[in-house]
């Protein structure tokens, strides 16, 4: 119990100094959160992005605001955008990550170029982290792989709790978390799946691009005990990635994942960690006028029967003239018909799958 308490204090009263020893931090951290085309009836692709409201209350959760990444946006709107926030998350969904349309075109381009941005930022003295999860781990994987598609292995699908395996204590993401909160991961069912294509180690070795900018840190397992990587982090740059989600303990209530006492803290680490390395940049909006224009408090969030969210944020398309939104994504004709049938059997939700 004394451990744990000073465990505590440490992790909620002094967070700062368990992250880092330097006291310079940028108390007012903006997180961009990257949308995706709506794959909802109601507001259908053709008009709308969304974004699961979780991931944002994720990041607020650990003292920070969002603001919407439109994924269609175009390359100047992401200059002006990036020159004002201090991370990225790319959170999870079902978009396909090809070059088939100009919709899927635009996502994959996009968020490259916002990835290049982030690293060529570091480069120069500009601290700039991303995280990404499930299809954002995906997302930094297959562009950060050279746009391989073939690093994404079907046959690793899961939606379910698993234990966390391998878990690198001297990786960036793993070093500062308490030892308790660690072996809570190892030997209880924290993390949360819900993916349909894994990445597994054997690419590190088939892709020396990949092990020669990242490292996995610890690792998965479907229920047939299939090994998967679980976390990775860029070596030489702020960027992390879970294929699991830490948003949902706390946020989404259609699923069932872990929500105990050390489960909820596990949670609460990840989105500290992330915004801890954000207010390491100190990009700015210019005042309050500016930052209102961008927040996500001026977009609607919706509560729908058919979303597998508990929650969602819906914004009108950017217009992009490079983007035919004719060609948005429609889940039902891309997704397996198993997996959808599956999830309308037992859920009844029809719009998304909750990646
Ligand atoms: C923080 O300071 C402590 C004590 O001075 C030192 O042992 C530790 O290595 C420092 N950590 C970092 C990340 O600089
Ligand atoms: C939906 O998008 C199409 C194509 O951009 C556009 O022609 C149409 O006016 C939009 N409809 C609404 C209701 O915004
Ligand atoms: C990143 O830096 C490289 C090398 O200077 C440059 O070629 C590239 O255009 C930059 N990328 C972005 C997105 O700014
Ligand atoms: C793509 O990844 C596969 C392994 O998944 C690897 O064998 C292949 O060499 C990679 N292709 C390129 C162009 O790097
Ligand atoms: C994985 O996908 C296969 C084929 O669609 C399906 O039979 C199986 O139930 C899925 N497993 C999980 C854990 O979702
Ligand atoms: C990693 O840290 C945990 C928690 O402190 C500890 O139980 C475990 O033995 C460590 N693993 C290794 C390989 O040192
Ligand atoms: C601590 O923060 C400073 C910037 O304030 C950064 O340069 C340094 O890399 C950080 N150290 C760690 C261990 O995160
Ligand atoms: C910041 O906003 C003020 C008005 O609030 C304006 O006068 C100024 O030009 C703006 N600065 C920049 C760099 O946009």
């Amino acid at each position: 119990m004394i451990k744990i308490s000073v465990v505590l204090f440490c992790f909620l009263v002094l967070g700062v100094n368990c992250f880092n020893n330097s006291t310079k931090f940028n108390s007012r951290p903006f997180i961009g959160i990257y949308t995706a085309p709506s794959t909802y009836s109601k507001f259908p692709g053709l008009n709308y992005s969304y974004i699961a409201a979780s991931y944002v209350k994720f990041v607020e959760s650990a003292g920070a605001q969002a603001v919407p990444i439109p994924y269609d946006a175009t390359l100047e709107y992401l200059d002006t955008l990036f020159s004002k926030i201090n991370g990225i998350l790319f959170p999870g969904g079902s978009v396909e990550f090809t070059f088939d349309d100009s919709v899927d075109k635009i996502f994959s381009r996009n968020a490259n170029y916002l990835i290049q941005k982030a690293k060529n930022a570091t480069d120069q003295g500009d601290f700039f982290p991303i995280w990404g999860t499930c299809q954002g781990f995906e997302l930094i994987h297959y562009i950060e792989s050279g746009f391989n598609s073939t690093v994404l292995k079907s046959g690793y699908n899961d939606t379910t709790s698993h234990p966390t395996k391998k878990i690198d204590n001297s990786s960036k993401l793993f070093e500062k978390m308490p030892a308790f909160l660690k072996n809570h991961m190892k030997n209880f069912p924290y993390a949360y799946y819900h993916h349909d294509k894994g990445v597994i180690p054997q690419s590190y070795v088939e892709i020396p691009k990949l092990s020669q900018n990242y490292r996995y840190t610890s690792m998965g397992y479907t229920d047939s005990h299939r090994e998967f990587i679980a976390t990775f982090e860029a070596i030489n740059y702020p960027i992390f990635g879970t294929q699991f989600h830490p948003e949902k303990n706390a946020f989404e209530w259609k699923i069932e994942a872990a929500r105990d006492f050390k489960s909820t803290l596990v949670s609460q680490y990840f989105a500290n960690f992330f915004v801890q390395q954000a207010k390491q940049n100190f990009h700015s909006f210019n005042g309050t006028s500016d930052e209102n224009k961008y927040l996500i408090y001026q977009y609607p969030t919706y509560s729908l029967a058919t979303s597998s969210y508990t929650e969602i944020y819906i914004l009108k398309n950017f217009g992009n003239p490079e983007v035919d939104y004719t060609q948005a994504y429609v889940p039902k004709t891309k997704k397996s018909k198993s997996l959808i049938a599956k999830m309308i059997l037992q859920n009844q939700f029809e719009d998304d799958e909750g990646f």
